[in-house]
């Protein structure tokens, strides 16, 4: 369930016929949140909370550990809140994963429905405990909130929350979807926040998710805003764009399914690259397949590296890079 337009396809990087490098000189490792990984890439929370997901999150937290990148889990609500299925979070903590992020979101950290517990400190606390987590991933999903027949619609207070937050943790700010703009970003810095994770328009689409939902449901009205906005957000790579100079790691994500995206990215100003909706396929299906997809993605970036003369993943942000198409018009017409 993806967005229609695939923004990443906009950007083109400017080949270097004559590389001066040899491939093995090729070095993805990076340091983000003070985390040495051997390659600039992030498994972004999708799931936990029900039984099937310890299979999934123990494909997912064996690979990254095995090739050294990060990892997040879906959002821990339900087990911080109604200790349901921990077990399904906490076997991350069996893998030697070195950069593990903690998941709650934003709508859940102020006041709902009276019925609804809301995760404070105490509980952020639990889950990051309950993962062995180094970074508080905070998700912004007010998209999917309007769609949802049950979704959380209070905003007020959303953001001085996080400011609480980031008192006691070091809490990066995420997307679902939708993308961060700068003026966002600006505030979210100000509270406190050490870095984002922009997951823009362009993969999966919320909307889309909760419009499936809506149908199977009978919930007609949802399932039409769902539709209607399939599409909404601002493109991954305009909100790379956007964050690149703010002083704080930036997370490409939304729609990156392969290396080469992952390099368009890092050449956009990005720190780092996430991706979710491309990878659960294989999480899914087996530890063996989940590794297979991660290693292809992991050499695509390498040969990109490779064919722009990037030896280091910095220098990717040094290469010519040719936009067109809708990210060309964004950009040239964000105010
Ligand atoms: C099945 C699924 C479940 C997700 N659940 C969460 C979640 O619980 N918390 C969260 O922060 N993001 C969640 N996400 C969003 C992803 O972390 C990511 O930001 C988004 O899917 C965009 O990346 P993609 O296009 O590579 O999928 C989920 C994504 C998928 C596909």
């Amino acid at each position: 369930m993806e967005g229609r337009y695939r923004f990443w396809d906009d950007v083109e990087l400017v080949h270097n016929s004559l590389p001066e490098i040899d491939l093995e000189e090729v070095d993805t490792a990076i340091s983000l949140f003070g985390r040495q990984l051997k390659a600039p890439l992030v498994i972004t929370g999708m799931t936990g909370g029900y039984p099937g997901a310890t299979f999934i999150n123990r494909n997912l937290a064996r690979a990254a550990a095995e090739l050294g990148i990060g990892f997040g889990v879906g959002s821990e609500r339900a087990a911080v809140v109604k200790g349901a299925y921990p077990e399904s979070y906490s076997c991350a903590r069996d893998y030697d994963v070195p950069l593990k992020l903690a998941n709650i979101g934003a709508p859940q950290i102020i006041h709902q429905a009276a019925e609804d517990p809301v995760v404070g400190p105490e509980e952020a606390q639990r889950a990051m405990e309950l993962i062995g987590a180094h970074v508080l991933a905070i998700h912004l999903n007010y998209l999917q909130e309007m769609i949802q027949p049950e979704g959380d619609r209070r905003a007020r207070g959303v953001l001085a929350q996080i400011a609480r937050m980031a008192r006691r943790f070091p809490v990066l700010a995420k997307e679902t979807g939708a993308g961060i703009s700068r003026p966002v970003a600006l505030r979210l810095r100000r509270a406190g926040v050490k870095g984002f994770d922009v997951s823009g328009r362009g993969g999966t689409s919320f909307a889309a998710v909760e419009y499936h939902r809506a149908v199977k449901q009978g919930a007609t009205r949802q399932a039409r805003l769902g539709k209607t906005f399939w599409d909404w957000g601002i493109p991954a790579p305009v909100s790379v764009v956007e964050l690149a100079h703010l002083g704080v790691p930036v997370i490409a994500s939304g729609g990156i399914r392969n290396g080469l995206d992952a390099a368009r990215a890092l050449a956009l100003g990005a720190t780092a690259v996430g991706t979710a909706g491309g990878i659960l396929r294989a999480a899914t299906e087996s530890y063996e397949a989940t590794r297979e997809e991660l290693e292809i993605f992991l050499q695509e970036l390498r040969t990109a590296m490779f064919l722009t003369g990037s030896r280091q993943v910095r220098d990717l942000a040094r290469v010519r890079t040719v936009v067109r198409g809708e990210t060309r018009s964004w950009l040239d017409q964000l105010p």
